[in-house]
């Protein structure tokens, strides 16, 4: 069967809606800035036009993996070959397309005998084109900004995003430019960007900062913005989950675990385990739990101090850079989908994050320090018995290894924590060795790796 097969749903244009998350006005268009038009808060696209159709999960179900075997274009993306819920496009060579998705499942067993959980699973979204789980949200949003015909699209990033933006926008056809805090982002994103062809500007302010500058910027050039605050972006990240559920034969694990910074993949995630679960595609709801850096805690404090009602911003400090983020533009739609699935909102400490990220190092898969905030999470969440030894946990690592190798090899060297007296930490540190190029001291080297 083909990606035009037949029994495909039918479908229109357009299928989706724009709706405020807060006051719930809904709209078939949505202003530059992608905020209500009556009280500001974020839009969120809904998808009123299902029911009407009597979308059927058994039925998509099928779709999806029939689309499996076919070698058009929309069915090689594992973000587009769930098209049936995501906001139609008129022409399905309108997509730009990478390829993004189609990322495995893996189990890490020796995480599982540290942390104590029987299963234990990573949905590796840094083996995406660009090495991050951007690429999923940017397929969409930038397929609707060609679509609309912006010549410029935007971002403000801590690395992650712009490179994503940068690769899809080249893709395109169109040109992109890039708002990034100096000094606060790891060369390899940069460098991604760059030679992406963006115009690449960094900015003397943290990602903060840059967000506002573009949210200025959007209403006075036209620039279509590709945050997270473009919902178009959160509907191409839903597909993670959904393709997680597919691997997983529809049995939902206890838990999914992953980093917030702007808090958009929590959201995203959150929409399409609500949205699966609506469909009948699950027939009940993981837990989604989000985990911080204690130096960039927005939505923990957020629950904590005001029950989630107001967002407490904070100065953000780590070396996950990716999530040096204080005043998270999307804490509202996360609140609401930590609260709908009953997830829980941790923190972990910069040793915590240097120490799971070696750990997933050790498994032979590896990550960006702020993907192993979900490991250094998980262990505090069995702690305090949230997540029990007999239940599945998958934590969502969010970006490729090779996305921060300043880290990464500060931390083997034992520069970076080197004022902590840590065992467990020193254990994992690997330094390169320098040695004359002869067998003798290669055999010793081999014999003392041995005993050790
Ligand atoms: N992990 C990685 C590797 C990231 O790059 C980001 C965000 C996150 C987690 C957090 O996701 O913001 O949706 O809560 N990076 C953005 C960027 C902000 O500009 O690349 P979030």
């Amino acid at each position: 069967m083909s990606s035009l097969s037949p029994s495909a749903p039918p479908v229109r244009y357009s299928n989706y809606q724009f709706r405020c998350i807060a006051c719930e006005h809904t709209t078939e268009s949505a202003g530059e800035d992608f905020r209500c038009r009556d009280c500001g808060d974020l839009l969120e696209i809904t998808y009123p036009y299902w029911k009407e159709a009597n979308l059927d999960g058994a039925q998509v179900k099928f779709i999806w993996q029939d689309r499996l075997i076919s070698s058009h274009p929309v069915d090689l993306s594992g973000v587009w070959r769930f098209r049936d819920v995501l906001p139609v496009i008129q022409k399905e060579d309108q997509a730009i397309t990478l390829r993004e998705g189609n990322t495995p499942i893996y189990d890490l067993p020796r995480c599982a005998r540290i942390t104590g959980v029987a299963r234990l699973f990573a949905k590796h979204q840094g083996m995406n084109p660009t090495g991050s789980f951007k690429d999923t949200g940017m397929t969409v949003a930038a397929t609707f900004a060609k679509m609309a015909g912006f010549r410029w699209v935007a971002c403000a990033s801590t690395g992650n995003t712009s490179a994503s933006m940068a690769a899809y926008a080249a893709r395109g056809g169109m040109r992109s430019l890039v708002l990034v805090p100096e000094g606060k982002i790891s060369w390899s994103k940069l460098s991604q960007a760059l030679d992406y062809g963006a115009v690449t500007c960094q900015l003397r302010t943290d990602f903060d900062g840059c967000l506002k500058l573009l949210q200025d910027l959007v209403k006075k050039a036209p620039v279509y913005q590709l945050n997270s605050i473009n919902p178009f972006r959160l509907e191409g990240q839903k597909t993670l989950a959904i393709e997680l559920m597919e691997q997983l034969e529809w049995q939902p694990p206890d838990h999914i675990i992953v980093p917030g910074g702007n808090l958009g993949n929590s959201s995203a995630i959150g929409k399409a385990l609500i949205e699966m679960k609506q469909l009948g595609l699950i027939s009940r709801l993981p837990k989604l739990s989000v985990i911080q850096a204690e130096g960039a805690n927005a939505l923990v404090r957020t629950l904590r101090e005001t029950g989630g009602k107001q967002l407490v911003i904070v100065p953000a400090e780590t070396r996950a850079t990716a999530i040096r983020i204080g005043n998270p533009a999307s804490w509202k739609k996360a609140a609401r989908v930590l609260e709908a699935t009953g997830g829980a909102c941790e923190q972990v400490s910069e040793v915590e994050i240097a120490q799971a990220k070696a750990e997933i190092g050790a498994e032979g898969i590896g990550c960006e320090p702020a993907s192993a905030v979900t490991l250094a999470g998980l262990k505090k969440l069995v702690q305090q018995g949230f997540v029990t030894p007999e239940e599945t946990v998958v934590l969502v690592l969010t970006g490729n290894l090779l996305k921060d190798p300043d880290y990464t090899i500060e931390f083997h060297r034992g520069d970076l924590f080197a004022d902590q007296r840590s065992r467990e930490l020193n254990a994992l540190r690997r330094p390169p060795i320098v040695l004359d190029a002869s067998l003798d001291a290669v055999m010793r080297t081999l014999e003392d790796a041995e005993r050790s």
